[in-house]
């Protein structure tokens, strides 16, 4: 079908029935829409038409500057479908802490306590993944603080690789925005108060003023560039510091061009009378969370910003908190079934349900703020893949750890290893499969 209009496509170019350009067009079209089925097939679980679709599109002639991506995309998919667990496909997906050092100390980071940077070894490594990868997360600590980063900006720039940045933002000056822009990085800026006073008192060691000039600077130099697609998104951790400020944040991203607002809360392991969803828990912040929420949904319509709200309703935390009790309980249930069950009907169980769990360990590799590398943050950080001081990142992608991760999802006895929220459904389905990045051709003006 793919390949019969590509056909299609070509003669219609000769013919002269289309322009280049509209083939052009129509050709990216295909092609997203070709690596888009192929792994909403593998999601589904439907084996026969993933080896299909890869068959037949083979030869397809793709545009040099995606063809690596494409090929890799493919051989992925058709390496998951038959459950490989000795990949000849390349990672797609790289978060990558590059050092945990920062140029401040904030009141709840746990990452500075570390210190860490990314070996200098690994960065011709990482850029050797570049025309493989789709997309890559960059982290710290503070990004802009280590030397080699701008390096490895322009390499996923100049590779096309979609970027995510989180930052400080106090360390941007107008050759980094310039870059930014150029690359259409989405930068996230985490401001956890929109005074001097109380930004200053969590974000310990910040300029409250030099922070705004950058927003400033940040937002002319956006306005000089018609074409880009960066999108600006602001971050803020709720706290009983900054709590009756969050109300306000939406007019704040307005006024300095944020299209995203991510309001985050803290989970039980920053214990301080800051975290008011664990330890400083009372009726007044509930009321007051729950009033916040709404107002943040109104304002964020109004001003047309996108916004994800990830603050809990306390109602939602208690059912989030009974649900996990009942899915232990149902969980060591269920384990003890699988203990008792013979092997035969565990095989039954397996050809029958085709669907897996999770994709990661097929696509994705996690550098922690220790150099510790494993598919995902949430994976066993006890028991790591490897470690990206002494070991390769191509050996890891083979490594014993990995192909046990590949096995035991494949098998469906991920019990033992995998996180108790993976495997009970409270890490979102979408965490764990999902169709990576739609537009291959995402950076095409
Ligand atoms: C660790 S920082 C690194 C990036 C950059 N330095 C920054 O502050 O945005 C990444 C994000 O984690 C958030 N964060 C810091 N400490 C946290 C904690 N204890 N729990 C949850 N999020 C935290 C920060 O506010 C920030 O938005
Ligand atoms: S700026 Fe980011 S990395 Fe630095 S101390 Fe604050 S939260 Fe941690
Ligand atoms: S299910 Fe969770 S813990 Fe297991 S491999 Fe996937 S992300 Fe890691």
């Amino acid at each position: 079908m793919y390949y019969n209009e590509y056909l299609n496509l070509k003669s219609d170019l000769a013919s002269g029935n289309k322009t280049f350009k509209d083939y052009e067009k129509s050709l990216h079209s295909l092609i997203n829409r070709i690596i888009i089925d192929v792994q909403q097939k593998n999601i589904d679980g439907d084996v026969k038409k993933v080896i299909d679709i890869v068959n037949s599109v083979k030869n397809i002639e793709v545009p040099a500057p995606v063809k690596k991506r494409f090929d890799n995309i493919l051989l992925n998919e058709s390496e998951i479908a038959q459950r490989k667990t000795i990949l000849n496909s390349k990672p797609r997906v790289l978060y990558c802490v590059v050092t945990s050092l920062c140029n401040i100390k904030c009141i709840m980071c746990q990452i500075i306590k570390q210190k860490w940077e990314l070996p200098e070894r690994a960065i011709s490594e990482i850029n050797d993944l570049m025309p493989y990868l789709e997309i890559v997360k960059w982290q710290g600590g503070e990004v802009f603080l280590y030397k080699h980063f701008e390096q490895l900006m322009d390499a996923a720039g100049k590779n096309n690789v979609s970027q995510e940045i989180v930052t400080n933002g106090l360390l941007l000056n107008e050759r980094v925005i310039n870059k930014l822009i150029n690359y259409n990085v989405d930068l996230y800026i985490s401001v956890d108060g929109l005074t001097k006073d109380i930004y200053e008192s969590i974000r310990v060691g910040a300029d409250f003023d030099l922070l705004i000039n950058n927003l400033q600077l940040l937002k002319e130099i956006k306005s000089g560039f018609t074409d880009h697609v960066m999108n600006l998104g602001l971050n803020v951790l709720v706290m009983k510091k900054n709590i009756d400020q969050i109300e306000f944040y939406p007019e704040f991203a307005k006024k300095y061009g944020f299209k995203k607002l991510c309001v985050n809360a803290f989970g039980p392991d920053f214990i301080s009378d800051e975290n008011i969803f664990h330890y400083n828990k009372n009726k007044e912040f509930e009321i007051k969370i729950m009033q916040i929420k709404e107002k943040l949904l109104n304002k964020c319509k109004d001003l047309n910003i996108e916004l994800f709200d990830c603050l809990p309703t306390f109602q939602q935390q208690e059912s989030v908190i009974e649900n996990s009790k009942k899915d232990e309980i149902e969980n060591d249930e269920h384990q003890n079934k699988i203990n008792n069950t013979d092997i035969n009907d565990m095989k039954y169980k397996i050809s029958e349900d085709k669907v897996m769990l999770c994709h990661i360990p097929w696509q994705k590799i996690f550098i922690d703020s220790d150099g510790t590398i494993n598919p995902e943050c949430f994976c066993d950080r006890h028991n790591p893949a490897g470690n990206i001081d002494k070991d390769k990142i191509a050996d890891i992608w083979n490594g014993k750890i990995m192909q046990e991760y590949r096995t035991i999802i494949a098998n469906e006895s991920y019990h033992s290893r995998c996180s108790k929220n993976c495997v009970t459904g409270i890490t979102h389905i979408k965490a764990l499969k999902n169709i990576i990045n739609p537009n291959l051709f995402w950076w095409y003006k």
